[in-house]
């Protein structure tokens, strides 16, 4: 059991949780990830980790409210405690040298901050593009701005309701054309990592995309998180999550992504009733 020693709530629908766990603590990295098996009946789902403290015994992650295994996790409360939490697993992202760009967009903003923040940490000059389909669902905006400076932030929206009005692609070609990438890494949606990709291809810019299909044991043991990369199937848990963005099969990603939204919307639906009728 792992208990709860903080919960922080960011906007209507994304969340931090503190939680202890010494072990973990010693061995995070930027870029690996947990999983939490919220009950002892629910599902084992994947978070990033967000922060990790080896001296206090804690790690952080941060997740938004997107189905009923997130939708049962935010109803958690500092003192509860999480069924099980594995990790660290995947590999830590590579930081290699010069000015990077950290592209997120959607919930990929959660999974995009540790590694913006890591390589500031580690010296490099970052710029941030924040993607989202509207102004609400900008996530973590405040945190970025921590790490940051204006000139290094950019954030587009696809209706214009904030920053500037479109994709992600379009400030990466201006930074790149201004000579302000040496390296990418991106992380959101599948079109938004396919199209980034096909940008920096375009100008020979190296790319790493954080691959998110759905995992179950998230050991290399079930084979539910294949993706091809490069003609081969690899498993993003144990040979991931990051891959040259260049060689990953975007197509098949985008299938095995949307394999089970039928049964995600009722297992949810059938959730939020019973929530519902407890409130009653
Ligand atoms: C390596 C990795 C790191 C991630 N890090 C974060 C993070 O830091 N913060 C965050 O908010 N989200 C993160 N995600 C996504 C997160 O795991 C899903 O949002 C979560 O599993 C949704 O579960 P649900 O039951 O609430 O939603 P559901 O309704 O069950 O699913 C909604 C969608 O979430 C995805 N999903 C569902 N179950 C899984 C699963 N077991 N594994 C992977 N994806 C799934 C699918 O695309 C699905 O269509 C990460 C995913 C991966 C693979
Ligand atoms: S999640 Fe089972 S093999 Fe990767």
């Amino acid at each position: 059991m792992y208990k709860i020693l903080e919960k922080t709530r960011f906007s209507d629908k994304v969340f931090k949780f503190r939680i202890e766990a010494p072990e973990m603590a010693k061995h995070a990295h930027a870029g690996q990830f947990l999983m939490v098996r919220a009950n002892e009946y629910g599902e084992r789902v994947p978070f990033t980790f967000a922060d990790w403290n080896p001296e206090e015994g804690w790690v952080e992650f941060i997740f938004m409210v997107i189905g009923k295994t997130t939708a049962m996790l935010s109803d958690l409360e500092v003192g509860d405690c999480i069924q099980d939490v594995t990790g660290p697993l995947g590999h830590p992202t590579e930081m290699g040298e010069g000015t990077w760009i950290v592209i997120g967009g959607g919930v990929g903003l959660a999974i995009a901050f540790p590694v913006a923040r890591q390589l500031v940490a580690t010296g490099h000059e970052v710029h941030a593009i924040m993607g989202a389909r509207t102004k609400d669902l900008l996530l973590l905006e405040e945190q970025f701005r921590t790490i940051l400076d204006d000139d290094h932030i950019h954030i587009t929206t696809d209706d214009g309701s904030y920053g500037e009005q479109g994709v992600v692609t379009a400030p990466e070609e201006r930074l790149i054309q201004a000579g302000k990438a040496d390296r990418i890494f991106c992380v959101g949606p599948v079109p938004m990592m396919k199209f980034a990709t096909l940008t920096a291809q375009k100008y020979g810019i190296p790319i790493i995309a954080s691959l998110n299909p759905i995992m179950v044991d998230g050991t290399g043991m079930c084979g539910c998180c294949r993706v091809e990369i490069d003609g081969e199937t690899k498993f993003a848990c144990v040979d991931g999550p990051d891959f040259d963005a260049t060689k990953v099969d975007w197509n098949d990603l985008r299938a095995r992504q949307a394999a089970y939204l039928t049964e995600e919307g009722q297992s949810l639906k059938a959730y939020e009733e019973v929530r519902c009728a407890c409130q009653r």
